[in-house]
């Protein structure tokens, strides 16, 4: 059967997955260049692997579960930080050259909730930029992949049960429909459905809503990840990121009076897990006041380690060598997405998700740093591998498309993105989630983003307790509630 796997996203994780179904036929489909640029290219963190001495798999699963909550499949955890040095081996055979010492040793950096230093850049911040350039390339170079950019995928193909096409349509609005043996989401998150977020604005959530619309069972949609220091780039949407690797080289956040922000918050200080610190900075900013982050100790040449944050910095006239960085939180990741198992399979079959579109449990409550280049590769890996061997009957059952649905239009969208940020961001309590679903129900016109913003409000209104990254305001704490009600 020459029906091609169809991939939709190449980001790191569909490059990947496109890369390891050699030899069977793949469609790998980007929805563009420009605005469109995956989220994988601006990963400024690098990827966590146990390759230090004294370090192991087993001390870096810790970390993860101790970051994700212990909300995380324990299972996928030791799979993943299993796998993290061998993905490191087999990215550099696809020509990535990771940043290494006088004595060629991996230089490993440190960034929050990682007891040791393990995160291995390729060009400084620019790991995520690197990645992408080889990873391209390579897909480029195969000749078993087919590269197709600037198409939206706002249908899929059933028959029976099971998914078997696609419909793409160009920047002027031609559908063209495809036959695929199966179907890969590789998306990526929906961090451009928030008013701040440190993603490109086509992280909006496109492929989840697809998803959605087939029927494919979600998981975990509450937990959204905000970093704590993207640029406060004042009114902006999409805001470059400030790396957590800068905290890990000596960089401190700040109030306008100049005290130390994570001082009496959390003994870990600047190098807390994120959803700690991100809240701390919050609550400042609730008051009206500043945060900036304080790198002006910080050693080492900024245009090799730090290229991607100075060029951003300036380009706003700030010299971070010489003044402190305005910070602010901003949606970055999404823990949650389409339930997926170890394999990449969704509830629905031949639908498959991989990356951050996809849940399989590994980040639980909140994503431990440098985490995520991780999963896109080792599962990407992993499902290319085995769709390659999958054997697929011929297309039987009557023909169905399910469409994701119109889309809202622009200023329905910057409310919806506003509403999502003050009710599900960094602080949230039930009263506001409330309010947040009637309105998108009775206040916005019909869209998916609606739509998939009402199914990730009710998630987060539903879990009345914080946990990880999900922090209810109103939530009692179990102890408190306890003697409330006199039993302690
Ligand atoms: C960062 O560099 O701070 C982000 C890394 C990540 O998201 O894991």
């Amino acid at each position: 059967m020459d029906e091609p796997i169809v991939i939709v996203g190449a980001g790191i994780a569909g490059l990947t997955t496109a890369l390891a179904a050699a030899p069977a036929p793949v469609l790998l489909l980007n929805r563009g260049s420009g605005q469109h640029r995956p989220a994988s290219a601006m990963a400024q963190g690098g990827i966590a692997a146990a390759v230090g001495s004294g370090d192991a798999p087993r001390a870096h699963a810790h970390d993860t579960r101790v970051a994700g909550a212990f909300h995380n499949d324990a299972a996928v955890v030791n799979w993943l930080c299993a796998q993290a040095p061998a993905t490191i081996g087999w990215l550099e055979r696809q020509g990535v050259a990771f940043d290494r010492d006088a004595d060629g040793n991996l230089q490993l950096g440190r960034e929050g909730g990682h007891g040791v230093a393990r995160i291995v850049h390729a060009g400084g911040d620019a790991t995520g930029a690197r990645l992408m350039q080889a990873l391209r390339w390579r897909a480029q170079a195969s000749a078993h992949v087919r590269c197709c950019d600037g198409v939206d995928v706002d249908a899929l193909l059933l028959r029976g049960d099971g998914v078997r096409g696609v419909r793409v349509r160009d920047a002027s609005g031609t559908a063209c429909e495809i036959a695929a043996r199966a179907v890969v989401l590789a998306t990526g998150g929906i961090g451009a459905l928030f008013a701040r977020t440190s993603n490109p604005p086509g992280t909006d959530g496109a492929g989840l809503a697809l998803g959605m619309a087939a029927g494919a069972r979600t998981r975990d949609l509450e937990f959204v990840q905000f970093h704590p220091t993207a640029l406060d780039v004042p009114d902006a949407h999409c805001l470059p990121l400030v790396t957590e690797a800068l905290r890990g080289a000596g960089a401190r956040l700040l109030d306008a009076q100049g005290r130390y922000l994570m001082d009496g918050i959390d003994a870990r200080g600047d190098l807390a897990p994120r959803d700690i610190v991100s809240r701390a900075v919050w609550r400042v900013q609730r008051e009206g006041r500043q945060v900036l982050l304080d790198a002006r100790e910080v050693s080492g040449e900024w245009s090799q380690r730090f290229p991607t944050v100075l060029a951003a910095c300036l380009a706003q006239g700030i010299d971070p060598r010489q003044q402190p960085i305005p910070v602010t939180p901003a949606a970055h990741f999404h823990m949650g997405g389409l339930a997926v198992d170890l394999h990449g399979n969704t509830s629905v079959p031949g639908l498959y998700a991989v990356g951050e579109v996809a849940c399989n449990g590994v980040h639980g409550a909140n994503r431990l740093a440098s985490n995520s280049l991780l999963e896109g590769v080792a599962c990407g890996r992993r499902l290319g591998a085995a769709l390659a061997m999958r054997e697929v009957p011929a297309a039987q059952g009557t023909a169905r498309w399910v469409e994701r649905g119109s889309s809202l239009p622009d200023a329905a969208c910057g409310r919806l993105r506003q509403l999502l940020w003050n009710a599900a961001g960094p602080v949230r309590t039930g009263a506001h989630l409330h309010e947040a679903l009637q309105e998108c129900r009775d206040g916005l016109d019909e869209g998916w983003q609606s739509t998939l913003a009402m199914a990730l409000l009710a998630a987060a209104r539903d879990r009345v307790g914080s946990l990880g990254a999900h922090w209810r305001e109103d939530d009692i704490p179990q102890t408190v509630a306890l003697r409330i009600a006199g039993g302690a």
